[in-house]
């Protein structure tokens, strides 16, 4: 191996987009919207993931760079779903890897929460330009994915950043402070809105009664129900 292969291999910003796998039916990839994605369409993320990036569901396939599908673990009690990549995430194909990725990361650091423990992603799978909020067409054309998602990890606990991400799953759709740190069912599994990084990041006040100090408490309750579930076995 030359020292430029070596170097290569710790390049974490390539982007490294699966081989479909054998089995794999290129014409089942959605290109419109009207072509349904039913429940077990998809046996891996990453089969998953070519299909996402070739997607052309909604007027987001247009602009984004990557599809940006999941990281985390496959078998994660706890998944976590955020609005839409920015940016970064559109650059590098990996969700909440910019400050707010970093700042969510924080969080789980901070009650034990490992990559192990979660699975990341997204409502919408490609970013919407200029960061605006996915509309309500682009939330349910991508909304399949998220559902096959779900249905592969299966998680345990749904943990929703913020109002669109509350809206973009359950429909409901009242203001993220009125319903965060509360337990919901949606589907038969316990769902947690709770306020998304980027709002801690522009209310960076730690007193109590502030965004951050109420994300606090949510994040120990999210701890001591994942305690309490593994404790039942
Ligand atoms: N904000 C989100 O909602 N998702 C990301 O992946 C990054 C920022």
């Amino acid at each position: 191996m030359t020292s430029k292969d070596q170097i290569d291999l710790f390049n974490l910003a390539e982007v490294v987009t699966p081989a479909p796998s054998a089995d794999f039916n290129p014409d089942l990839i959605p290109t419109s919207a009207k072509v349904p994605i039913p429940p077990g369409t998809y046996s891996s993320m990453d089969e998953m993931k070519v299909h996402c990036n070739q997607c052309q569901r909604c007027d987001l396939g247009a602009t984004r760079t990557h599809a940006v599908v999941s990281r985390g673990s496959i078998d994660a009690p706890i998944m976590i779903v955020g609005e839409g990549p920015g940016q970064n995430e559109d650059e590098t194909g990996i969700p909440f890897v910019g400050k707010a990725g970093q700042l969510l990361d924080k969080i789980l650091d901070a009650v034990q929460l490992t990559e192990a423990d979660v699975f990341i992603c997204n409502i919408v799978k490609c970013r919407p330009p200029g960061n605006r909020t996915p509309t309500t067409d682009e939330m349910e054309a991508c909304r399949p994915y998220l559902l096959e998602q779900i249905r592969m990890v299966d998680p345990k606990i749904i943990l929703l950043t913020g109002a669109s991400s509350v809206k973009g799953l359950t429909g409901d759709k009242r203001g993220i402070t009125k319903i965060r740190g509360e337990w919901l069912e949606w589907d038969n599994r316990l769902c947690m809105p709770i306020f998304h990084p980027a709002y801690l990041l522009r209310n960076p006040s730690k007193e109590k009664g502030s965004p951050k100090w109420l994300m606090w408490q949510d994040i120990q309750k999210v701890r001591a129900k994942l305690d309490e579930i593994r404790a039942q076995g």
